[in-house]
């Protein structure tokens, strides 16, 4: 995506017209007195990679399952391309689910694997013979067409179960954590794959995942959840740097949280008294509050610059101790600790080999953030 792109067309949620194409309104699950999903609102548009976002057990799967009509709702709304899809079995959808499992065939080759779904269609066999061709060529996966899944690997594998889910061409597919079961390496490589195989299709995905990393890698716009509701949507950017909460701000990337009281609640600016930091913080920008109420600011460790001397330039500043170094390669991390015991995290990015001013445990250094690196959350 480019910035000269009109905005709508590749951001259709800020296109007041634009119909989603997937809407889901209202939705509550409830498995006996338990609440697995509640009260969900969530649009999606034609072309998303849409990433639901969450710990184990938030409801994730169980949202993602009603999509495909393997749960009924409890109350709510699904709409898939203008049809309600109460009532419509998952066979009927023009939806399809890749699980986490994979669920192939142990006994079948590739290929039969492959064209399980369009035989029970009934399709003719010239035309599932073509379509299978087609998308194992689609995967790069061609040459293992007549191998059974027990003779390849787990990414060899989780592209066979992708190759299965869209064979049948779906409109909406759904992929729950599609990538669980490869290590770090592969994952990473397969995401950027993912993406050129969704985009060469034009299905619309939503990707159920826990990873915070794969959420941001891989979606044009991530819903957070926690305890079966959604607690934000927004763009991978908007998520990281604007988090409405302290929940998601947590969740996302690791992030400092200073609480204080609001000292001087200006028309463009507020001063928060902090015990925590032992200092006055600087917001550059109004909010919604009164003085002395409680509140607090996140601010993400690279946004955060330490060194031994003194900073300047920096609308905030506070100094303490360093009481530990992790060397991560590409970059370095930091707890510094405050007078008031509140430690802080500081990464900073590894950009020369040789590092004169390099900090060790026990140096005594200042840190400082530009007024508007810090963020606003509630609680
Ligand atoms: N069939 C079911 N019966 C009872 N409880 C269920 C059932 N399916 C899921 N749950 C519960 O609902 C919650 C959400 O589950 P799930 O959607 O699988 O979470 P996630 O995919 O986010 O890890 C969990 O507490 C789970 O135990
Ligand atoms: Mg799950």
């Amino acid at each position: 995506m480019t910035d000269q792109q009109p905005m709508t067309a590749a951001r259709p949620w800020t296109d007041p017209n634009a119909v989603p194409f997937l809407q889901i309104k209202n939705i509550t699950k409830k498995f006996g007195a338990f609440v697995a999903v509640e009260n969900v609102s969530l649009d999606v548009y034609k072309g998303e990679i849409f990433c639901l976002l969450g710990g184990s057990g938030c409801g994730k799967s169980t949202l993602l399952r009603m999509l495909a009509g393997f749960e009924t709702p409890t109350s709510g709304q699904i709409i898939i391309d203008g049809q309600d899809q109460d009532g419509v079995a998952p066979y009927d959808r023009e939806t399809n689910m890749m699980f986490q499992s994979y669920a192939l065939f142990p006994h079948m080759t590739v290929e039969k694997n492959i064209a399980y779904g369009l035989k029970r269609a009934g399709l003719p066999r010239a035309e599932i013979a073509t379509r299978v061709t087609d998308i194992l060529s689609l995967v790069q996966m061609d040459r293992f067409a007549t191998r059974k899944p027990h003779q390849l690997s787990g990414g060899q594998r989780q592209r066979i179960a992708l190759a299965r889910s869209l064979v049948k061409k779906p409109k909406l597919l759904m992929l729950d954590e599609p990538l669980g079961a490869l290590d770090k390496k592969l994952r990473e490589e397969t995401q950027s794959e993912l993406i050129k195989i969704q985009e060469s299709l034009g299905v619309t995905f939503v990707v159920v995942t826990h990873d915070q990393e794969e959420a941001m890698t891989l979606s044009s716009r991530i819903g957070v959840m926690t305890d079966g509701q959604i607690v934000q949507v927004g763009t991978p950017h908007e998520i990281y740097e604007y988090p409405q909460n302290r929940f998601v701000a947590d969740f996302i990337g690791s992030v400092n949280v200073f609480e204080g009281r609001i000292k001087e609640d200006g028309e463009d600016h507020v001063i928060i008294a902090s015990p925590e930091t032992g200092t006055d913080i600087y917001v550059p920008h109004g909010i919604v509050g009164v003085e002395g109420q409680k509140i607090a600011i996140a601010v993400r460790p690279e946004k955060i610059e330490i060194s031994k001397k003194q900073l300047i330039d920096m609308r905030n500043n506070i100094n303490g101790v360093v009481d530990e170094v992790s060397y991560m390669g590409n970059l370095t991390n930091y707890h510094v600790a405050l007078s008031s015991g509140k430690r802080v995290r500081v990464s900073q990015s590894n950009r020369t080999r040789d590092d004169d001013d390099a900090l060790s445990v026990g140096d005594k250094v200042n840190l400082g953030w530009a007024g508007r690196a810090g963020v606003v959350v509630t609680s």
